[in-house]
């Protein structure tokens, strides 16, 4: 079989593989603050708290990965640093972050301007000082909750109107109803109307009149995510120097000639280019004889940067790919090629398999792409936070063999269907 996979606690489950014996390391872990708001994706209580839990895993995988053995971990950018912190508490080296552009990401901000708003309407010392008053003079005159809302033309107002603190429900009431009772409860004191008049907050009198929150219209609490990373590691080698490592445990580069980015079209030659300037772009080329470029045969250079692609035009990773088009043609006019980065496009139905309910699946481009980059020919590719496999699933397509461990019994029958598939 040339998949091994474990229901249980990495932590635990990791314990039980020999040290030294995995080639390399292509996991997901949960981002650490909720994100998805599932009970594997706990902030674990704090920063703190929650990188002394990725460390320790992280120490199990340095311990069972082979001196000089790569791995590529993702993280969000917002606690990217608290990773790469348990990454290297744990020994291993930071050797580049890849960052994966997309643009479909939704912002989770806040309108402050509402904010505001709302945070007015709902000040229950606030709303107590209204009711307080209309519940005084409602007694003082006479009157009834029901009367009153009778004269509101409501069912059921004047008890939330007339609350009394601490377990009333306090409302004020609307515009509308106001105007007819105010009539009623008359004379209303000035400190009253000035309260109340915020209290149609919901309708455009409270947004023109009050300065507070249309000073804050248009600002908000976050960014649209769109880039995630895949944070580039390194078991550091244990011999002298790269080759002595590589001889004894067949690990230490990674593999760009297995990760270039095949460019289509053919690149005129010419002697008159800058080509310190576009080296952006052929730095994968060879030099011929005096200043004549070619392109490399197997396509542009890895870089740490790739990109999902989208038809939309305010897509990050589409603005790239236009602005890297332009700084090609000035170089080569009417020529235009492939953009130079990878394109890895969210997964579909069919490539996530049948009844696959997990809410974070990774493209199987992209995770192939990591695992080819990282691990030797036939290698071991390990994956403490499997999923439903996509790593797994991603390793056997590239002929390499897979060690996956999940703790979630759903997830892990998923990736045992997946990965059966594959063989
Ligand atoms: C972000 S998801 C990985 C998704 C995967 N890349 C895919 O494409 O399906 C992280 C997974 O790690 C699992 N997990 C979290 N903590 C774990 C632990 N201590 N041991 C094993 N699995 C764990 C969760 O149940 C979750 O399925």
């Amino acid at each position: 079989m040339n998949f091994q996979i474990h229901l249980g606690d990495s932590l635990e489950i990791l314990k039980t593989i020999p040290s030294n014996s995995v080639d390399s390391l292509v996991t997901d872990p949960p981002a650490g603050i909720g994100l998805m708001g599932l009970d594997w994706d706990k902030d674990k209580g704090g920063r703190r708290q929650w990188i002394s839990w990725l460390t320790k895993i992280m120490i199990e995988c340095h311990r069972v990965l082979k001196p000089g053995a790569h791995g590529f971990v993702w993280a969000i950018p917002r606690t990217s640093h608290w990773t790469g912190t348990a990454i290297e508490d744990a020994g291993f080296e930071v050797k580049d972050i890849v960052t994966h552009l997309f643009g479909s990401g939704f912002p989770k901000s806040v309108a402050i301007d509402k904010a505001l708003e709302r945070a007015k309407y709902t000040d229950t010392d606030l709303l107590f000082k209204v009711t307080n008053w209309i519940r005084a003079r409602r007694d003082e005159l006479g009157l009834t909750n029901k009367q009153l809302d009778e004269i509101a033309g409501v069912k059921a107002g004047a008890c939330h109107w007339t609350a009394s603190p601490p377990s009333g429900q306090p409302h004020i009431p609307t515009k509308e109803r106001w105007e007819k009772l105010e009539k009623a409860l008359a004379p209303i004191p000035e400190w009253l109307q000035e309260l109340i008049k915020p209290a149609y907050s919901l309708g455009e009198t409270w947004r023109q009149t009050n300065n507070e929150s249309t000073k804050w219209q248009g600002w908000g609490t976050a960014l649209k995510p769109a880039s995630e990373h895949w944070i580039l590691i390194q078991k550091p080698i244990s011999e002298h120097n790269i080759a002595a490592n590589i001889k004894k445990h067949n690990v230490g580069g990674i593999n760009i000639d297995a990760s270039r980015i095949p460019v289509k079209g053919t690149i005129p030659s010419t002697t008159n280019l800058n080509f310190k300037d576009a080296g952006f772009i052929w730095d994968g080329g060879k030099r011929c004889g005096n200043s004549i470029y070619t392109q490399h045969p197997l396509g542009r250079f890895p870089a740490n940067l790739i990109l999902t692609k989208s038809n939309r035009h305010d897509c990050p990773a589409q603005i790239v790919t236009e602005q890297s088009e332009n700084e090609v043609s000035q170089y080569f006019k009417n020529f235009k090629p492939e953009v130079p980065f990878i394109y890895c496009k969210k997964p579909h139905k069919i490539e996530r398999g049948e009844n696959n309910i997990h809410p974070t699946v990774k493209p199987l481009r992209l995770m192939r792409y990591l695992c080819k980059m990282v691990t030797p020919p036939c290698g071991v590719v390990l994956d403490p936070f499997m999923g439903s496999g996509t790593t797994g699933v991603s390793a056997l397509f590239e002929q390499f063999k897979f060690i996956g461990i999940e703790k979630n019994e759903n997830y892990f029958a998923i990736s045992e269907k997946r990965l059966k598939g594959v063989t």
